[in-house]
């Protein structure tokens, strides 16, 4: 009975709410740096349990679109201090999401115009990143092809992925998430049609297409604990050519396993059906519950009903929203009231400013 919408007791937090916002690239900061705008958008969605920031590159070379803010320059660490101040004033919990896109990048989104890297060379098929076109403007560009990291750089970018965490708890973040979802860096070794690899992160045995997720993880536990160290992973997904393979569920109830023992804030999963691709089967959902004993979150598609479902059946503990916060910052208060949820204007997703951004109004704004 209405358990979406009591406190829940979550990594030494009481979440007001089991709703998550989930985490949306809005791509308005030219300079990677947070400002008070973006201070202003989150702080208007903070009677959300837990709030999720966009993607935050954890390096230059993990960039792969325009206009993101990052977390890996003191500039960065101060501008995101803003958002945080301003959702914690506002009685918020918020995590941020930790990127590195790999592979979905383009020349011109890396330091000196170099390859993108990853765990292969092979490159993405059909797939786009946004940096500057052959025109000299922004836009949509095919993605590079990749170079595949060394074991060393493989370390490095472990390395970067602790210091981007610490760097996120020096801005006030209650914790991270690392994007393991939707094709990134850590998908791409994930997936052995993707993974060709032949040291010790390879993609053809299941110790080795998880051993970057893992050693990732077991670094930034090291430097910030695992009470404020989460993932999100999209099982079955297809972004960003991700084929399917033969040991998916394997690999996603070995990691089930892993995470459990390690004690996690949470998992994320992500179904891509609402992002056209392919849902999460849900006796998947059913078996890697089973499995994972901590905090699970899942997103896509999700409604009040949908949400109400999975949190009475067990399945799930947390049901975070994506594309309905955008143009609902009270969302919260809209799914339990039952007023109507208004439609986002897409073509405002990404760049621009105010506009489609911080001036969605609440239902009260609206209908005053
Ligand atoms: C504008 C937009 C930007 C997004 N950016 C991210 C992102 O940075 N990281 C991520 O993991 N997912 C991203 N997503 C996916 C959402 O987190 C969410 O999982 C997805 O939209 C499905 O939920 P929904 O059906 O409630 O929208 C984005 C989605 C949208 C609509």
């Amino acid at each position: 009975m209405d358990r979406l919408f009591q406190p829940f007791r979550m990594a030494g937090h009481t979440l007001r709410n089991r709703v998550a916002m989930a985490p949306m690239t809005r791509a308005r900061t030219p300079d990677g740096v947070p400002d008070d705008l973006t201070a202003l958008y989150y702080a208007q969605r903070a009677t959300a349990g837990l709030l999720i920031t966009e993607g935050t590159p954890i390096s230059a070379t993990a960039e792969g679109f325009l206009c993101i803010p990052g977390l890996y320059r003191a500039d960065q660490v101060a501008g995101w201090r803003k958002v945080t101040d301003a959702v914690h004033d506002a009685g918020g919990v918020i995590f941020t999401q930790l990127w590195h896109v790999g592979r979905v990048s383009h020349v011109s989104n890396q330091p000196g115009g170099v390859a993108p890297v990853s765990s292969t060379a092979r490159i993405a098929r059909d797939s786009q990143a946004w940096g500057m076109t052959e025109d000299g403007v922004p836009g949509a560009v095919d993605v590079s092809r990749p170079r595949a990291l060394s074991t060393d750089e493989v370390r490095g970018v472990i390395a970067d992925f602790a210091q981007a965490a610490a760097n996120a708890i020096a801005a006030g973040f209650d914790g991270v998430e690392l994007h393991g979802a939707n094709g990134y860096l850590i998908e791409q070794f994930l997936n052995p049609t993707v993974n060709d690899r032949t040291d010790a992160y390879r993609g053809d045995t299941l110790e080795g297409r998880t051993r970057f997720v893992l050693d990732a993880i077991d670094a930034v536990i090291a430097r910030i604990g695992a009470e404020r160290t989460a993932i999100r992973l999209s099982p079955y997904g297809g972004l960003f050519d991700m084929q399917p393979y033969p040991e998916i569920e394997d690999t996603y109830l070995f990691l089930a396993d892993e995470f459990s023992r390690r004690g996690l804030a949470y998992v994320h999963l992500m179904d891509q059906k609402s992002r056209g691709s392919v849902a999460i089967p849900p006796d998947f959902l059913a078996r890697f519950r089973a499995r994972y004993t901590g905090v699970l979150i899942l997103a896509g598609g999700m409604t009040r009903d949908r949400a109400e479902t999975l949190i009475d059946a067990g399945l799930i503990d947390i049901a975070a929203f994506g594309e309905p916060f955008i143009a609902n910052p009270d969302l919260v208060a809209r799914l339990e009231q039952g007023w109507p949820l208004r439609p986002a204007d897409r073509g405002l997703h990404y760049g621009g400013g105010a506009r489609g951004y911080t001036d969605y109004p609440t239902y009260q704004q609206e209908s005053a």
